[in-house]
């Protein structure tokens, strides 16, 4: 068996330092904000996965119907020799991609790459074990960030699963897209999860389940702050909000002040006034139709070669040519 390789573009120093950054943007603006990316420490990553199992969230059990549906055809249509997964978080779902191209006979090499060191190790040991054969090689590094980073060679297939894309607002997106197809040569092809839009009677619940683990993952982000930064959040201060957007489309995650708060952030030698009833945005998840998607593609050099969605039409994955 292979030793999973381990390749460090964000140190705990790196990690730190664009925390603080987004932790002072966020916090000292008017409407104050805080990247989504901070979720994701161990004990983040371990509520996302919660989330994927609960009854409300839908996504996982959609996008990997579709995968199970399509994987055999991913494999056929691009005969990737390498995979390279971005926010890659424990690859579970990636599996059934590792099953069809490695029983197809191209597949060599493995590339996850994710900002969560603690998923991509424990993911790597057990994906090394059950695919011997596979050089698994581990990128911790932002998606936004440190594409530059991913090898080249030829036949690659990136995969950006999961609806990730939807935390990216618009321009963001673009340029995320661009500089995916920067990285690629004509001829390869990235595989894109996106959820759809659909009736907030679905959606809502999905990000505001009943057992209350979305709202412990959104105040996960004033822990992680508190444990990097010193600082003194109070987390159960805050009330989880999950909001839909019926202009932009899109589901907006708050943290809303339960009472007037001053926060200290000795990490970033800040102090921070909440007014009750203040909100800070933690996230957006947007949520896609079919023509926004092609033309967002298509806008960054891609054509769409396949569009699949599940038997409920909640959830979509693209397969799109580098042209
Ligand atoms: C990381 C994009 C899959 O936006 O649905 C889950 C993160 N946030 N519940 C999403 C999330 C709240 C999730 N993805």
């Amino acid at each position: 068996m292979n030793e999973p390789a381990l390749e460090v573009h964000m140190d705990a120093d790196d990690l730190d330092r664009t925390l603080r950054a987004d932790v002072i943007a966020g916090l000292t603006a008017d409407r104050k904000w805080l990247p989504p990316k901070w979720f994701y420490d161990a004990r983040g990553s371990e509520l996302f996965e919660k989330i994927t199992e609960l009854d409300e969230y839908y996504p996982t059990r959609a996008e990997r119907q579709i995968l199970a549906g399509h994987a055999p055809d991913i494999a056929r249509h691009t005969r990737a020799r390498a995979l390279l997964e971005l926010g890659a978080g424990y690859s579970t779902k990636t599996r059934l991609l590792l099953d069809a191209l490695t029983a197809q006979g191209t597949l060599e090499t493995f590339v996850p790459m994710d900002v969560s060191p603690s998923a991509l190790s424990e993911a790597a040991t057990l994906i090394s074990a059950d695919y011997p054969a596979l050089r698994v090689h581990n990128i911790v590094g932002d998606f936004a960030r440190h594409l530059k980073h991913l090898p080249g060679g030829g036949d690659r297939l990136i995969a950006f699963l999961g609806g990730t894309i939807g935390n990216l607002v618009p321009e963001e997106r673009a340029e995320f897209l661009a500089d995916v197809r920067s990285v690629l040569e004509p001829g390869e092809h990235l595989l894109l999860g996106t959820d759809l839009v659909k009736s907030p009677r679905v959606v809502v619940p999905a990000y505001d389940d009943a057992a209350g683990v979305t709202a412990e993952f959104n105040r996960n982000v004033l822990r992680v702050i508190n444990n990097s930064l010193a600082a003194d959040f109070d987390p159960d201060g805050f009330a989880h909000v999950a909001l839909w957007d019926p202009e932009r489309e899109w589901i907006e995650m708050r943290l809303r002040a339960r009472w007037p708060m001053r926060v200290t952030i000795p990490g970033v030698g800040l102090v921070v006034d909440f007014a009750a009833g203040e909100e800070v945005r933690t996230e957006v998840s947007a949520k896609f139709r079919r023509e926004g998607v092609e033309e967002e593609l298509a806008e960054a050099g891609f054509a769409l070669d396949h569009w699949w969605t599940d038997r409920d039409g909640l959830f979509a994955v693209s397969l799109a040519r580098a042209v």
